[in-house]
């Protein structure tokens, strides 16, 4: 087992001679690179995490009855580091996805790592891997933290152990295309409903999508837009993304109200429109506003601020604003620049 020396985690600055991991860092794409090592901590059921430890990466032993393989009780979140002109290593509100997870194990009656380790755990597992940061504007970091009912339960019930662990891997655009997204509104399947999890990041929510999701790709389309399960009336979030219209300087999103992701760039986004003149409306918004829409977008950790370029309902095709022109386009550069350390980060968002 190597000996791992991860640095003072509040010092988050790459040595000046410090080496790139053998990565093509051209031809990043949204597909795991693994990487060095990973964070793992354990605890019984109401007690706190263990003290975590930087280990190996590689697989990890479970018990077959282990509530997140028999049951589904898992969390996991995403965020990303990455490295600046001047050779920091900058993260994104990271303090919001630990949040996110604390209400998440609440949803799923799990127990979660306090703030304070959460933060630690991501630190230290990027500090361990910093040659796997690419080189400034090259692509991120992503970190995958994972929260997991590890003990053995036979009836339904919260497990008597849970696991958190943190893994890395470098990456780039969540989407092949450079354009903009066409997207397929799905009107057979749905992805969350009142009272389920939709509103958390349970493991249980994404392979679900991934049927429609491949029905709609083998047809053309980059994306698929799911609506809501109670009317099929409006709409609700992409398969890994949220989404907003615009008309008229306003910037219209669902309401987190239990189906959708509260996500953590949906958040900041709805901030810098308003920091730049344009209402931000949080509620519903029906099918047909998104088909009257002058401009569409989506954003996420993972695909950060993307445009749409078309929606498809039935055998409508809407095409939007994109490229120079788009809200979408500015909000981009202001959140990316923010994340990036290209400007000054006015709201404290960069760690
Ligand atoms: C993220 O944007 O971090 C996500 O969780 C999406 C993921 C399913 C790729």
């Amino acid at each position: 087992v190597p000996t791992v020396h991860p640095s003072s985690s509040s010092c988050l600055t790459s040595e000046p001679d410090e080496k790139y991991a053998n990565v093509n860092w051209e031809e990043l794409g949204f597909t795991l690179i693994p990487t060095d090592y990973m964070y793992v901590a354990k605890c019984k059921q109401g007690e706190s995490f263990s003290e975590g430890k930087i280990v190996p990466y590689g697989d990890i032993s479970i018990s077959p009855s282990a509530g997140i393989l028999n049951y589904g009780q898992g969390l996991f979140e995403g965020l990303k580091a990455y490295r600046t002109q001047v050779g920091q290593i900058t993260l994104f509100r990271p303090e919001q996805n630990a949040l996110r997870m604390q209400m998440g194990a609440d949803r799923l009656c799990m127990t979660p790592p306090s703030v304070d380790q959460f933060l630690e755990a991501v630190k230290q597992t990027v500090i361990a891997n910093k040659k796997w940061v690419p080189p400034p504007g090259k692509g991120a970091l992503y970190i995958r933290p994972l929260l997991l009912g590890s003990g053995a339960v036979l009836g339904i019930a919260s497990a008597p152990e849970y696991t958190f662990l943190v893994y890395v891997s470098p990456v780039g655009n969540y989407h092949k295309v450079s354009s903009g997204l066409n997207l397929k509104v799905d009107h057979t399947y749905r992805r969350a409903h009142t009272g389920g999890t939709g509103g958390v990041k349970s493991c249980t929510n994404y392979s679900p999508v991934v049927k429609s999701l491949r029905e709609a790709k083998s047809a053309g389309f980059s994306d698929v837009l799911f609506l809501d399960a109670a009317t099929g009336r409006n709409i609700e979030e992409v398969s890994t993304c949220n989404i907003f219209v615009v008309k008229e300087n306003i910037v219209s999103t669902p309401p987190t109200l239990g189906t959708i992701l509260p996500g953590i760039t949906r958040k900041s986004i709805c901030e810098l429109a308003r920091d730049i003149g344009y209402g931000v409306q949080e509620r519903d918004v029906s099918v047909d506003e998104l088909l009257e829409a002058e401009e569409v977008f989506c954003t996420g950790t993972a695909v950060v601020v993307k445009a749409v370029e078309s929606v498809t309902f039935y055998d409508t095709r809407i095409k939007y604003i994109t490229g120079d022109k788009a809200l979408s386009t500015k909000l981009h550069v202001m959140l990316t620049n923010i994340q990036m350390g290209v400007v000054e980060d006015t709201k404290g968002w960069r760690v």
